[in-house]
C-alpha cells in the first residue's frame, strides 16, 4: 500500500508538533504547511494571512489537518487581539477548504473547541448541544462555518473541538504547573466551572483515529470522558505536584488582569463529553483527571 501523505498547517504548535512526530513514526508522510520559506521537501508555503496558497501541493494528499491559529491565552483580550484571534482562524480555514477542493483531498481534519458550547455549568455538552454565546462561541461558529466549502464538495470534514490539552511540554500545564509547584496553586472564583481536557497523547491519537476513520465526520469532541470542576482540577493537580492548594483567586481579581477572558476562558467552562469519538470506538488511554496528570507532569520538566 502506498504511504498516507497527511498535510499538517500549524504544525509548529503544540499539537502540531506532536501530531507531525506522530505521523512520521507510523511511516506516514507529513506534509507540513508553512508560513515561511520551505526548507524541506517536505513543507510546503502559504501566506495565511493574504490567502495565499497554490492548491496543486495538495494533489495526491490523503488528509489535511488544520491546527493554526493564534494562541487564546497567549495576551489580555484586547479588541485588536480578539480580531487576531479570528483573522488567523476564520479565512485561512476557508482558504484550506477550498483547496482541499481544487485538489480533491478527501478529508479535513480542522480544529475548533469546546469553547463552542459557551458556559454549559453542569449541563454535559455532546456533539448535538446548541451553540453557546461569547465571543469564543462565535468564533467557534465561524471557525467552523468556513470549513463550508470542503463539506459542499462531498469531502469528510471533522470539526475536533478541543478541550484544554495537557502536555508534558507546553500548553496550559506549562503555566500552571511553576505555581502548583511553588504551593501557589488556587481554585478560581467558586471552583464548580467544568474544565473538558484530553491529553496531548490522547489529542493526536485521536487525530490519527479521524483520519484514518471513515464513520467520523461533522462535530467531534476532543475531550476526555471524565471531565472536572475547577475545584477537582486545581486538587488533582496539586495531588500531581505534591503540594496543598488552599488559596482561592476571587473573580474580580481575575476579570482586572485578564478582561474577558476570565470569564469565558477561566470563570465559565464546559462539561463536553466524548461522544462522538466513543460511539467510533475510540479508546483513550488517559480516563480520568487523576491518570492525565501522571502523565502531563511526570514525563519532561516543565
Ligand atoms: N492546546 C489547547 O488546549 C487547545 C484547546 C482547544 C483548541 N485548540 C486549537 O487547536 C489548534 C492547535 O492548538 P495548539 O495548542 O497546537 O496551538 P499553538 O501551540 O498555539 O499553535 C498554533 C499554530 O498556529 C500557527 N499560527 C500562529 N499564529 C498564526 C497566524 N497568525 N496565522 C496562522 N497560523 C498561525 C503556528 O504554526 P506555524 O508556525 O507552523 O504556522 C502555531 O504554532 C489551535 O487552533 C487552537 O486554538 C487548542
Amino acid at each position: 500500500m502506498a504511504t498516507s501523505i497527511i498535510a499538517v498547517a500549524g504544525s509548529s504548535g503544540l499539537i502540531g508538533s506532536a501530531l507531525v512526530y506522530a505521523l512520521r513514526a507510523t511511516n506516514r508522510r507529513a506534509l507540513r504547511i508553512v508560513r515561511r520559506p520551505p526548507s524541506t521537501a517536505d513543507e510546503v508555503f502559504w501566506n495565511p494571512d493574504t490567502g495565499e496558497f497554490d492548491a496543486d501541493v495538495l494533489r495526491g494528499v490523503d488528509a489535511v489537518v488544520n491546527l493554526c491559529g493564534v494562541n487564546v491565552g497567549q495576551k489580555r483580550w484586547s479588541g485588536a487581539f480578539k480580531q487576531s484571534l479570528r483573522d488567523s482562524r476564520i479565512d485561512p480555514t476557508e482558504v484550506l477548504a477550498e483547496a482541499v477542493v481544487e485538489a480533491g483531498v478527501p478529508v479535513l481534519v480542522n480544529a475548533s473547541a469546546v469553547g463552542y458550547y459557551g458556559d454549559t455549568r453542569d449541563r454535559t455538552a455532546d456533539e448535538s448541544a446548541p451553540p453557546g454565546e461569547g465571543f469564543l462561541a462565535q468564533l467557534c461558529q465561524d471557525w467552523e462555518a468556513a470549513t463550508a466549502p470542503a463539506i459542499n464538495d462531498g469531502a469528510r470534514v471533522v470539526l475536533a473541538r478541543t478541550g484544554l490539552v495537557l502536555s508534558p511540554s507546553g500548553g496550559i500545564l506549562s503555566r500552571l504547573r511553576p505555581l502548583f509547584s511553588l504551593g501557589l496553586g488556587a481554585r478560581l472564583g467558586n471552583g464548580r466551572q467544568y474544565m473538558s481536557w484530553i491529553t496531548l497523547e490522547d489529542e493526536v491519537r485521536a487525530l490519527l483515529f479521524a483520519i484514518d476513520n471513515d464513520a467520523l465526520s461533522g462535530p467531534v469532541n476532543f475531550t476526555g470522558p471524565a471531565p472536572v470542576t475547577n475545584a477537582e482540577f486545581t486538587a488533582a493537580l496539586g495531588r500531581a505536584v505534591n503540594r496543598p492548594t488552599p488559596l482561592m483567586v476571587p473573580g474580580f481579581a481575575l476579570r482586572t488582569l485578564l478582561g474577558e477572558f476570565a470569564d469565558e476562558g477561566l470563570l465559565g467552562g464546559q462539561r463536553a463529553i466524548p461522544a462522538a469519538l466513543e460511539r467510533a470506538g475510540f479508546q483513550f488511554r488517559h480516563n480520568t483527571i487523576g491518570e492525565a496528570l501522571a502523565f502531563a507532569t511526570s514525563t519532561v520538566e516543565s
